[in-house]
């Protein structure tokens, strides 16, 4: 049993009060947290899962049902662009992941879209029966390595090998067909170079997909400028595009001519209106969509990819990076790192946008955090995973998101029975 804790004499509030709100004046993205709809008293740490909602989101949403849909009816597809969505929205998606505009588009799942992209590697290399194998890192997202896992199932002649992610560049080697990567790890934050590790595997004539889930629209990247061939990532977290929004595909241009995806459904058709017997895929990324696009949710998505239209990337990072080293010092200084140990790494420039801590009790501490209003959320078996997403966080949120931790520590109100219970989503 964790040792009782007491915060540090030496740490005082009222100074680090003065401290964070000389930060926040000096915050360059300040502003833009008007642009979201945050319920009051809350410090939500947890936009690495799910963003909150823009007011600009909201009133789409409500436009969309009830005139667009309501009023308007089927004609939609046509006035309202419902039927170019997945365009337009991989449109927005494009600058951010540093991507042509034609090269992005939005469908589907991560999951589903891995699916479709290991298809699409395998049957690139296919050429060379020498290369059997499909890497991929160890601690990746489980999703990840489960569609590798179904996909090997129905073509045996390839393996799933799971590498360490600090070992990397010396797993690659000429039996490799595809490494599938998370660029920024979902449990540490952990952040693998993505520039490098890539020309690596080209060098060694691998293809590369890339998962941006903990990247897009919180770390920028420059897919095109770094030749990486594929990458998904999701709608529902940093792009704060509401609970299943959509995920999107990125191919590089060069590849465009050679997508033989395997679900080749009427919306990726040539002409799908067309109603012809046989399937012809469409040109480039188009030929990714399968069915019809979920419109409510795609279009909640494209308005709230607008909080995006005026912000530099580059400061969204800076402002990540210095939210969870402020919360980090405070950390340090309360006595916090006493008990609360990070599993993150400690360099800046190595992690994205959150910080995760272990406790045995990490469960009912995150749950504690909650009622009191600070919301982060947990990744069995022990980690408080806290984010730090720069939109609509400011200073003075991290350092009363510390005081609160450091009271539920002190007073152990963790061992309540209340935040005890498992819930089914944790
Ligand atoms: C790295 C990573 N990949 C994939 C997913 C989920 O994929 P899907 O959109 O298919 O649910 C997550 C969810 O948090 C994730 O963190």
């Amino acid at each position: 049993m964790p040792e009782t804790f007491k915060r540090l004499p030496s740490f005082d509030f009222v100074s680090a009060t003065a401290a964070a709100v000389k930060l926040d004046k000096l915050d360059v993205l300040k502003h833009k947290r008007t642009e979201f709809d945050l319920p009051q008293d809350t410090i939500y740490l947890d936009g690495n899962s799910l963003g909150p909602v823009t007011y600009t989101a909201k009133q789409r949403a409500r436009d969309i049902v009830e005139q667009q849909w309501q009023t308007d009816l089927i004609q939609s597809w046509n006035s309202h662009s419902w039927i170019h969505l997945p365009q337009m929205v991989g449109a927005k998606i494009a600058p951010l992941i540093g991507a042509k505009v034609t090269s992005v588009i939005a469908c589907d799942s991560i999951s589903v879209n891995l699916y479709k992209l290991l298809c699409v590697c395998l049957a690139q290399q296919a050429c060379d029966t020498q290369r059997t194998k499909i890497l991929t890192q160890i601690g990746n997202f489980p999703t990840d390595g489960y569609i590798a896992q179904g996909l090997v199932q129905q073509k045996p002649q390839y393996t799933l090998q799971f590498i360490d992610e600090k070992a990397i560049l010396s797993a690659l080697s000429e039996d490799v067909a595809v490494l599938m990567l998370t660029h920024v790890n979902y449990k540490t934050g952990y952040v693998l170079d993505m520039a490098t590790i890539t020309a690596a595997a080209h060098a060694k004539g691998i293809l590369v997909i890339w998962d941006l889930a903990h990247t897009a629209g919180i770390l920028p990247v420059e897919l095109d400028t770094w030749r990486v061939d594929y990458a998904v990532g999701c709608g529902y977290k940093y792009l704060n595009g509401g609970p299943g929004a959509p995920a999107f595909i990125y191919a590089a241009e060069r590849h465009h001519q050679q997508i033989q995806q395997p679900l080749s459904g009427w919306m990726g058709h040539a002409a799908p209106f067309a109603f012809t017997q046989d399937y012809m895929p469409a040109s480039g990324v188009d030929s990714f969509l399968c069915g019809t696009p979920p419109v409510l949710s795609m279009s909640v998505l494209d308005a709230a990819l607008e909080v995006f239209a005026d912000v530099d990337m580059a400061h969204i990072k800076a402002k990540t990076l210095a939210l969870s080293e402020y919360f980090l010092d405070l950390w340090q200084a309360s006595g916090l790192a006493q008990i609360l140990p990070c599993i993150s790494p400690i360099s800046p420039q190595q992690r994205g946008g959150q910080l995760a801590f272990t406790h045995p009790e990490a469960y009912a501490i995150c749950q504690a955090l909650i009622a009191n209003g600070v919301v982060g959320d947990f990744r069995a078996p022990n980690v408080l995973r806290l984010g730090f997403a720069p939109l609509y966080l400011s200073f003075t949120d991290i350092l009363e998101s510390i005081k609160r931790l450091v009271e539920i520590m002190e007073n152990e109100t963790y061992r309540q029975e209340q935040y005890q219970v498992k819930q089914a989503v944790t």
